[in-house]
C-alpha cells in the first residue's frame, strides 16, 4: 500500500520531555515482545489474540461465505441487534466509510441497529421493517451476544424474529447469530436453523470488532472487507515495532499514561470529522471499560481509569471549546485529522455575501476546515494545553482500519502501564446479575 496513506502520529506538543517519555516507552518492551510472538501464529489463548483476527484466513473465508449468500436474498434491511462490543464496532466503521446519512442515500441495503430496550426505538424499528415484509421485500436479523445471554439483545431479537416469523415461512434463513460456539444463544441459534458465526472465546467483546461481530454487517452494507483488513494487518505490524520510536500504539499509551499521572485524568478525542463521531463512541467504550478498575493484577486495590470524552470538529468549538482552553488543565486531548475527504465542494464566488465572511469565497471546504483545524492547534498550543495528532489519510476501509487497531494495541499497552487487566469487566457484569435478579422475581 501507499506509504502516504499510512497513519501519523505528531506529539511534539504532547508537554512530555523526551527523557521521561523514553523511560515509560521502555516499559513497556515486555508487552511488545509479548504481542509479537502471540502475532507470530495464529491461535486464540490469550485475549491479546484478538490482534490477529485479521490474519486468520479461515474465519475470514466463514465470515465472507455467510456474507455472499445473504446477499443473495436481497434484503432491504439489515437489523443489528447487540449492544456494546456487539454493536459500536460495526455501527462505527459504518459511519466513518460510508458517512452518518447511509440510510437516506438509498443503499441496496439499509441498516438498523437495535441496542437498548427502549420501546419507541423498537417500535420505529417495526415500523419501518414491517411495510417492507409486507410489501415482500427480504430483512435479515443479525443477533450478535458474546455471552448469549444480554437481556437487551434476548428481548429485541425475540420481539424482532416474531415478527419475522408473521411474514417468512421459511424465516430461518434471514437470521444470522453471532456469538461464542456453545452458548446459549448459538445453540439455540442451531436448534433453530439460523445461520451462525463464531467470536473465538479469547476474543473480549470490546476488541471483537474484526471478528464476524464487525465484518459480517459491514459486509453485507458493501464496505470494503479486504481493505479494512489490511489497513488492520498494516498498522499492527508498526504497533508490535520493538523500535519504540516508530511504535504509534506505544507512543500514545506512554503519552496517555504520563498525563494521567500528572493528574488528567479525562481523554478527550476531539475528532476533525462528524462521521467519525461513533468512532469515538466505540473508543469510550474501549477506554472506558478497559481502564477503569478497582483491582490491579495483584488484586491490590487502586481504583484507576481515565474518562473518555468525545468532540467534534468544528461543532463543539462552538460548545465546548471555552471550556477546554480556559478550563481547569485537566484533559489530554488528540486530535483526528483527516486529510482528504471523498467530495470537493467550493464556496461560490459571490460579490454580496464577502460582505458576511472575508476570506471564503471561491474557496473550497476542505481548506476552511484545515485553516480551522490549524486556529484550534494554535490555541491550544499558545495555552499551553497538552495535545496528540492524529493525521488520517482519509476515511477508506484502508485508513479506518488502520486506526481502530492501532486503539485496541494502544490500550493493551495502557492497561500493562496500569498494571490491571484491560480486558475484563467485573462491574459491568455487576448490574447484569442484578438486573436478572429483579426480571427473576417479578
Ligand atoms: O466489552 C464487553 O464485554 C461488554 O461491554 C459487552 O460488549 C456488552 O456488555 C454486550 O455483551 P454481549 O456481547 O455478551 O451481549
Amino acid at each position: 500500500m501507499d506509504k502516504m496513506k499510512d497513519l501519523k502520529i505528531i506529539t511534539k506538543d504532547s508537554l512530555v520531555s523526551n527523557d521521561d517519555l523514553r523511560d515509560i516507552k521502555k516499559n513497556l518492551m515486555k508487552e511488545i515482545f509479548r504481542l509479537k510472538n502471540i502475532n507470530n501464529e495464529i491461535e486464540y489463548k490469550d485475549p491479546r489474540s484478538s490482534i490477529n483476527l485479521p490474519y486468520d484466513h479461515n474465519l475470514l473465508e466463514k465470515i465472507n461465505k455467510a456474507i455472499e449468500e445473504k446477499k443473495e436474498l436481497n434484503p432491504s434491511y439489515l437489523i443489528v441487534v447487540g449492544i456494546g462490543g456487539s454493536n459500536l464496532g460495526a455501527m462505527a466503521i459504518q459511519e466513518a466509510v460510508l458517512g452518518k446519512l447511509y440510510n437516506q442515500l438509498n443503499p441496496k441495503t439499509k441498516v438498523l441497529y437495535a441496542d437498548t430496550v427502549d420501546s419507541d426505538l423498537i417500535n420505529d424499528i417495526i415500523s419501518i421493517i414491517e411495510p417492507a415484509l409486507k410489501n415482500g421485500e427480504n430483512v435479515l436479523i443479525n443477533g450478535i451476544s458474546k455471552s448469549g445471554g444480554t437481556t437487551e439483545t434476548v428481548a429485541n431479537f425475540e420481539i424482532l424474529i416474531d415478527l419475522l416469523k408473521k411474514y417468512k415461512k421459511d424465516y430461518n434463513k434471514y437470521v444470522i447469530v453471532t456469538s461464542d460456539k456453545d452458548s446459549k444463544f448459538w445453540n439455540f441459534a442451531a436448534n433453530e436453523g439460523f445461520t451462525t458465526l463464531e467470536i473465538p472465546n479469547e476474543v473480549v467483546g470490546r476488541y471483537s470488532v474484526l471478528s464476524a461481530v464487525g465484518l459480517f454487517p459491514l459486509g453485507i452494507m458493501g464496505i470494503n472487507i479486504k481493505n479494512l483488513i489490511q489497513g488492520a494487518k498494516d498498522i499492527t505490524q508498526r504497533c508490535i515495532d520493538e523500535n519504540i520510536e516508530k511504535n504509534p500504539a506505544a507512543i500514545s499509551a506512554s503519552l496517555i499514561f504520563m498525563h494521567y499521572k500528572d493528574k488528567k485524568n479525562i481523554h478527550n478525542t476531539f475528532l476533525f470529522s462528524p462521521d467519525m463521531e461513533s468512532i469515538g463512541k466505540w473508543y469510550n467504550q474501549l477506554m472506558g471499560e478497559s481502564i477503569g478498575k478497582e483491582f490491579n493484577l495483584k488484586d491490590e486495590p487502586v481504583r484507576v481509569g481515565i474518562t473518555p470524552t468525545v468532540s467534534i470538529g468544528s461543532t463543539d468549538l462552538h460548545s465546548m471549546v471555552q471550556l477546554y482552553l480556559a478550563g481547569p488543565n485537566d484533559k489530554l486531548t488528540t486530535f483526528v485529522k483527516v486529510r482528504n475527504n471523498k467530495a470537493e465542494i467550493k464556496i461560490p464566488n459571490n460579490e454580496d455575501y464577502s460582505k458576511l465572511v472575508k476570506g471564503i469565497q471561491e474557496k473550497k471546504l476542505q481548506s476552511i476546515i484545515d485553516a480551522i483545524y490549524e486556529g484550534v492547534i494554535k490555541a491550544y498550543r499558545n495555552r499551553k494545553r497538552a495535545f496528540i495528532e492524529i493525521h488520517l489519510d482519509d476515511k477508506t476501509e484502508y485508513s479506518i482500519g488502520q486506526f481502530i487497531q492501532f486503539k485496541m494495541i494502544e490500550i493493551m499497552y495502557l492497561g500493562y502501564l496500569f498494571e490491571i487487566n484491560p480486558f475484563n469487566q467485573p462491574n459491568v457484569e455487576e448490574y447484569k446479575t442484578e438486573t436478572k435478579i429483579i426480571l427473576e422475581k417479578e
